[in-house]
């Protein structure tokens, strides 16, 4: 039998230059591929030393070549090499008439026109025309918008100056040496716009610039575009091609020995979760209430006014007797909860109905605590019949209430239902004539995680317990820096007694009751043992924003970040300051006198790293460290695993020495599995990492399977073994709720009364169950030598001190069973009993079977690792 020795990356010597192996193989079948491609290329085989380059638009900057410039050859095979980055995502994401110039030592600058309504325009630069540095979009003083810009520079100067025109066509300029600050925009005539677009004959007549270059820049151009195009064949594997790629793949035998001595420290937090209000998983989901728009507070901006049945109405039905139903807010309960029903009744009998999310769901024999502000406008001693009513069922519990006060005052009632039933809805009948406000109309069940006050759902809440996250980060992503300035999370607004707390709509297209609030959330991590991670924006909001600015990531104000900066440290009172003071009384005052041991804090959310969001982050990170050094801040390395704001947020998180930056990705299971060696190569000098939101989903569409969640077991070993420097890791998104989803995939789906968690959850499990604080290399010896057989199959060992025990975790993602021989050295496993977990399935397998074994081991124990599976074995050791 031939065996092929594998060591693993680790980080000696040994294992760089394994490494380097694999990079110069995988380098030379690159360019292997890449001399096919140039043959079957037109370029001529004694290139010229330079040529014209064009450079052109369909929405993103292209480049073609010519000798002649009448015969133009597009490079790139139709690839963008720049795409404008302002606007909402997708459509209005647009590039308009680029212009493209050298300017100082030979940086190329692009300005383009972002729209027809902002006087404002983009620019970028790049000293390659491949990787393009942070795009900026000026406001300028002057003109209605900015149409048409174009750049000259100037060498004496050392200045660049830009000229446009706008929609009254008039002409103006402005200048700038560093693209940051501008000269003040002045009007100009028309002969001093000198725009230098041509057009040529590419795919069709198309506008822009020439240049003349040396063949090299054309050379780059195409190499960048075939290394896009090769690792994009990469990413796209899947396991569809299985039965072609390993068609002559027999069962394999491994051998996996630990090296116990080389163990190394890793994160004790690295497997978490991600608790974002996407998906109704707050409202109407992880948040136990079970009325919908309780304090009529509901807005048509919360759907963009696109829904015309969405307003403070929504959910809520009169019916029956002569009676009326409106919203009023004049003397309402709080300012940042003006609305309320009023009620005008002129015969006893009509009744105010709630369908909750979906209708209400209860059980027989449970009891669900009925609560509402009421007030009588107009008449005394207002009787109320309250009932939860099935469809089906009819009436399966009624209380009597009566509203004797002319201001607002709470009544309540518990009810116990008589049956099971999911078609509940909540009906308020009023008996007697008058006329009288009702708000906060809750019906809260008293069974909630731990019992909790306006707790959590049980179900859900226990399915992400059973984790065992080491943290819980909150309240968003997206939500937490907001659609505009305006809808930027404001965790002050999410404490306090409920009728307080001020709603807000939610940027996925719905409403925040912020019933799960900060307190909530700090409650929650301390009843799971997680740390609490909250997300505080960076001063900026969403960079895809729709509102508030010209749909672009805009700032708060500096003359705002005083405060804004206050309210973060303010934070940490909350969380962590004594009684005695201003916000830790608050807290004490919502019943948790025990400071919640916040210590860490995330500053932005996977932002565009602009000179805005720079500016910002640095003013919030410095104030936070000097108010509070004992809080470790995480930073955002934008929305991707590369690119302009990847490097960009390593670059200002590396100078200002933030302790850990959290990056983000959805990618295709090829990607987890061709990217296994990710963090081998960090800097274990700088900051570390939090993967703070990560998914699989099948290439071309967000859909998982079996495939998509062992593609992430697999990458989770990797995970483990730089558990020296990514520091945390959480799946994304955690929860959505059947039907109001409005993104895939994502971890739990539920509905009013299932949980149904997906295969990568039992992932997320086993990793969070079995964690542990060492890291203990090992080698992997393979029958199979292929760079294809070898990737698929990834473990990693690691000891949890706590518990003295081993746990080894292997992923088999090849369509062939596995055996694998298992030596840990000096460790002695003869009649250890282990516990071997391993979930299996086909790859497009919507579910996973799960089987648990126990197992004696002895010296060359062999484990079976079927196919498509994840084996965790665990055991105490002697
Ligand atoms: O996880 C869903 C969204 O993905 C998050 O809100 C955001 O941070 C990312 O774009």
């Amino acid at each position: 039998m031939t065996y092929l020795f594998f060591r693993e990356i680790s980080g000696n010597e040994v294992e760089k230059s394994k490494h380097l192996l694999r990079q110069l193989l995988l380098f030379c079948i690159f360019f292997l591929c890449l001399n096919a491609l140039t043959f079957a290329s037109p370029v001529p085989s004694d290139e010229p030393d330079s040529v014209y380059l064009f450079t052109y638009n369909t929405n993103g900057l292209r480049f073609a070549w010519s000798t002649d410039q009448k015969n133009w050859t597009p490079i790139g095979a139709g690839h963008v090499y720049l795409k404008s980055d302002y606007g909402r995502w997708g459509s209005e994401k647009k590039m308009n008439s680029p212009y493209l110039i050298r300017g100082k030592d030979g940086v190329w600058v692009c300005v383009w026109q972002i729209n027809t309504y902002t006087p404002q325009f983009a620019s970028a630069t790049s000293k390659n025309l491949i990787n393009w540095g942070p795009q900026s979009y000026p406001y300028l003083s002057s003109g209605k918008n900015v149409l048409r810009p174009v750049i000259t520079y100037n060498p004496q100067k050392e200045s660049y100056k830009i000229t446009y025109v706008d929609a009254d066509g008039k002409y103006y300029a402005t200048e700038t040496k560093d693209f940051k600050f501008y000269t003040p925009v002045a009007e100009v005539s028309v002969a001093a716009y000198q725009n230098h677009t041509i057009s040529a004959d590419i795919e069709q007549k198309t506008e822009g610039q020439v240049h003349r270059v040396p063949w090299s820049v054309v050379a780059e151009l195409k190499k960048a575009q075939q290394l896009i195009q090769y690792k994009n064949t990469l990413n796209n594997e899947t396991t569809k091609d299985d039965a072609e790629r390993f068609a002559d793949l027999k069962p394999l035998e491994t051998k996996l020995s630990a090296q116990m001595a080389l163990a190394k420290p890793i994160s004790k937090l690295l497997t978490g979760v991600f608790f974002e209000d996407i998906n109704y998983a707050a409202d109407g989901g992880l948040y136990a209430e079970l009325i919908q728009n309780r304090d009529f507070e509901y807005h048509p901006s919360d759907k963009s006014y696109d829904d015309k049945n969405w307003n403070s109405k929504y959910a809520w039905s009169l019916k029956g007797g002569k009676a009326t139903f409106t919203v009023d807010s004049l003397n309402g309960i709080h300012p940042n909860n003006p609305h309320y029903a009023l009620l005008k009744v002129n015969e006893p009998g009509a009744s105010l109905f709630n369908t909750g999310f979906d209708g209400i769901t209860v059980k027989r024999g449970e009891t669900y605590h009925f609560s509402t502000f009421a007030k009588a406008f107009e008449g005394k001693n207002i009787s109320l019949t309250v009932n939860l009513v099935s469809a089906k069922q009819g009436v399966l519990a009624q209380k009597k209430l009566s509203i004797s006060s002319g201001s607002w005052k709470v009544l309540k009632t518990p009810l116990i239902s008589s049956s099971n039933a999911k078609d509940v809805s909540l009906e308020i009948t009023v008996n007697s004539v008058g006329s009288l406000g009702l708000d906060m109309i809750s019906l809260f069940p008293e069974k909630t995680y731990k019992g909790r006050k306006n707790g959590l759902r049980a179900d859900l809440a226990t399915t992400i317990a059973n984790i065992k996250p080491k943290f819980v980060r909150f309240p968003g992503g997206c939500v937490a820096h907001g659609d505009g300035i305006a809808n930027i999370y404001k965790w002050k607004n999410s404490i306090g007694p409920l009728e307080s707390r001020k709603p807000d709509r939610n940027l996925w297209g719905y409403h925040q009751t912020m019933g799960l609030g900060y307190f909530e959330y700090f409650q929650f991590c301390e009843d799971i043992g997680a740390e609490p991670v909250p997300v505080i924006a960076a001063g900026v909001p969403c960079q895809n924003s729709g509102t508030g600015g010209g749909g672009q990531q805009g700032g708060i104000p500096m003359s705002e970040m005083p405060q804004y900066i206050q309210d973060i440290i303010d934070l940490v009172e909350y969380a962590n300051g004594a009684i005695n003071t201003k916000w830790g009384k608050k807290r004490a005052e919502a019943g948790h006198p025990k400071p919640f041991a916040l210590k860490y804090i995330g500053i932005g959310n996977e932002d565009q790293i602009t000179e805005v969001f720079k500016e910002r982050f640095t003013m919030i990170y410095n104030a936070l460290q000097k108010a509070h050094p004992e809080i470790t801040v995480i930073g955002s390395a934008g929305p991707f695993f590369e690119g302009t704001d990847y490097e960009e947020g390593w670059k200002i998180g590396s100078d200002l020495k933030v302790p850990i930056l959290d990056e983000h990705y959805y990618q295709s299971p090829g990607w987890f599995i061709n990217n296994q060696d990710f963090y081998d190569q960090y800097d274990r000098n700088k900051s570390k990492v939090y993967l703070g939101e990560y998914a699989a989903s099948l290439p071309g569409g967000n859909r998982t399977n079996w495939e998509t969640s062992l593609s992430e077991a697999l990458y989770l070993t990797s995970l483990e073994r730089n558990g020296d420097v990514v520091s945390m890791a959480s799946y994304a998104p955690l929860l959505a709720k059947e039907g109001h989803t409005q993104w895939n995939p994502d971890l739990i789906y539920f509905n009013n009364d299932e949980v149904k968690p997906t295969p990568g959850y039992y992932v997320q499990k086993i990793y969070g169950q079995n964690a542990g604080d060492q890291y203990i290399p090992a080698d992997l010896i393979l029958t199979d030598q292929l760079e294809k057989v070898r990737k698929r199959i990834a473990y990693s060992i690691v000891k949890d001190s706590e518990t003295n025990s081993i746990i080894i975790k292997i992923v088999n993602l090849l369509p062939v069973s596995v055996n694998t021989t298992i030596d840990l050295g000096e460790v002695k496993i003869d009649g250890i009993v282990a516990t071997k977990t391993t979930l299996a399935g086909k790859p497009t397998d919507k579910t996973v079977t799960q089987t648990i074994d126990l197992t004696t081991l002895k010296k060359g124990s062999q484990i079976n690792l079927p196919a498509y599976s994840f084996t965790m074995v665990r055991f105490v050791g002697n």
